[in-house]
């Protein structure tokens, strides 16, 4: 019998699937052995990874010039009945002289993986001019020298870029131990619906989980029972692609999150932990945007937003890049993202007088410390404890043992 699920709908239309079924495989690689080939980075497999199992939906593949421009000008994609779906960031793949030459007026391209493997195929491709100034400007509002992913991605890419429709050849894995933390939307929909959800909230993040974080997520629940749910799920979905070099790295952040959960700091009857295998922009009120639509192709119907949502200090100046309340505001009001309930949050900071994470209350502001991600980095190198109340004791012990493993390396 089929249940109908509760959840909310994925958007634009049923959730794409472009992993080629297992009867179809090996045609499928004979074929793509016989095209041109591109060979793809760390972080194109990331976003291959993406949109085969639909964060993206409804996209299909990389995009065509009509989509990289309603993204990079509209942050939305018109679908075909008029209706529109949010997409802030471009997902595109670019490629060299070298690359064009190869492929000339060839129609399809076969998509070569880190080990020099075929992984997947993109039918019907345009190519097209990749103005990066443009699309970094449009992007992330800034040029400045030292953003992550345009220093890592962007300026050593190539002049060119190329659309159209993707299929993968199989599941896309990692094998770093952590793939079972991986599921699809599909999958965590499944999950969701096992555990007969009525309501689904979303955490993005790619920090250790501290108790201020652990705040949002406890409040949301009460707020959510208040309101007459009887049965939300929580989803704590750290990123997992690529994130800049002082980040906490993914097999550390997950073994924190799992103290967290053993600890009992979120409760591991109403938590699903697993991975969105996005990299991060660092592009904040824009990129949030992203973070949120990606979740409701995940079943998520909740979405929690706080401080400076994928915002970083100003790569050169000494300020946060973006205003750290515009990535809530403009959360609230984006177009396309109506259908998610946005859960706006103040800062969390530790309260010297109660000895706990709580929400900053400016009428008594010098009782406030900011544990800010360098505070703490410093805290662990220097085998100083946070003050108690900041993180579990189990969580931070990861952190110490990560950082002191830098220092020896
Ligand atoms: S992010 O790049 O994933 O946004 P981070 O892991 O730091 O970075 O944050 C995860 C979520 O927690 C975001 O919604 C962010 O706004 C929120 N957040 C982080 N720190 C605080 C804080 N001190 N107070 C309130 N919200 C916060």
């Amino acid at each position: 019998s089929v249940i109908k699920s509760s959840l909310i709908d994925p958007d634009g239309g049923p959730l794409v699937d472009l992993v080629v079924p297992e009867k179809d495989r090996v045609s499928k690689k004979l074929e793509g052995e016989l095209m041109p080939k591109v060979k793809l980075g760390k972080i194109d497999v990331e976003w291959v990874h993406i949109i085969s199992e639909g964060w993206a939906n409804p996209l299909r593949g990389f995009m065509r010039e009509d989509e990289y421009l309603q993204s990079l000008h509209f942050n939305s994609l018109r679908l075909e009945d008029g209706s529109f779906v949010n997409m802030s960031l471009p997902i595109v793949l670019a490629i060299d002289d070298d690359d064009k030459e190869a492929i000339g007026s060839s129609p399809d391209v076969g998509l070569v993986g880190l080990n020099g493997d075929l992984i997947a195929i993109l039918f019907s491709v345009e190519i097209y001019k990749h103005n990066k100034e443009e699309r970094i400007a449009r992007t992330w509002g800034s040029t400045a020298p030292g953003l992550p992913y345009v220093e890592e991605v962007i300026t050593p890419a190539g002049n060119w870029l190329i659309g159209g429709d993707l299929e993968v050849l199989e599941r896309i894995n990692y094998n770093d131990g952590l793939d079972h933390y991986r599921l699809s939307p599909l999958e965590l929909r499944k999950e969701f619906d096992k555990r007969q959800a009525d309501a689904v909230f979303a955490f993005q993040l790619r920090n250790p989980v501290h108790n201020g974080h652990a705040l949002l997520m406890n409040d949301t629940r009460r707020r959510l029972l208040e309101m007459g749910y009887k049965n939300p799920i929580l989803l704590l979905h750290p990123l997992g692609g690529f994130v800049k070099a002082d980040d906490v790295p993914l097999d550390v952040r997950m073994e924190q999150h799992s103290k967290v959960l053993e600890d009992g700091v979120l409760d591991p009857e109403t938590t699903i932990v697993a991975i969105f295998p996005s990299p991060m922009h660092y592009a904040g009120p824009t990129e949030v945007q992203w973070h949120a639509k990606a979740r409701i192709n995940a079943g998520a119907n909740f979405y929690i937003v706080g401080r400076d949502p994928a915002g970083m200090g100003h790569p050169t100046e000494k300020r946060d890049l973006y205003d750290p309340d515009h990535g809530k505001k403009v959360l609230s009001m984006a177009p396309g993202l109506e259908k998610l309930n946005i859960l706006p949050f103040r800062v969390a900071a530790y309260d010297t007088t109660e000895k706990k994470m709580a929400f900053f209350d400016p009428s008594r502001a010098n009782d406030f410390l900011f544990i800010s991600g360098t505070k703490m980095r410093t805290y662990a190198r220097s085998g100083e404890n946070p003050p108690d109340g900041f993180m579990c004791p189990s969580g931070w012990k990861v952190l110490v043992n990560y950082y002191k493993s830098l220092q020896t390396d």
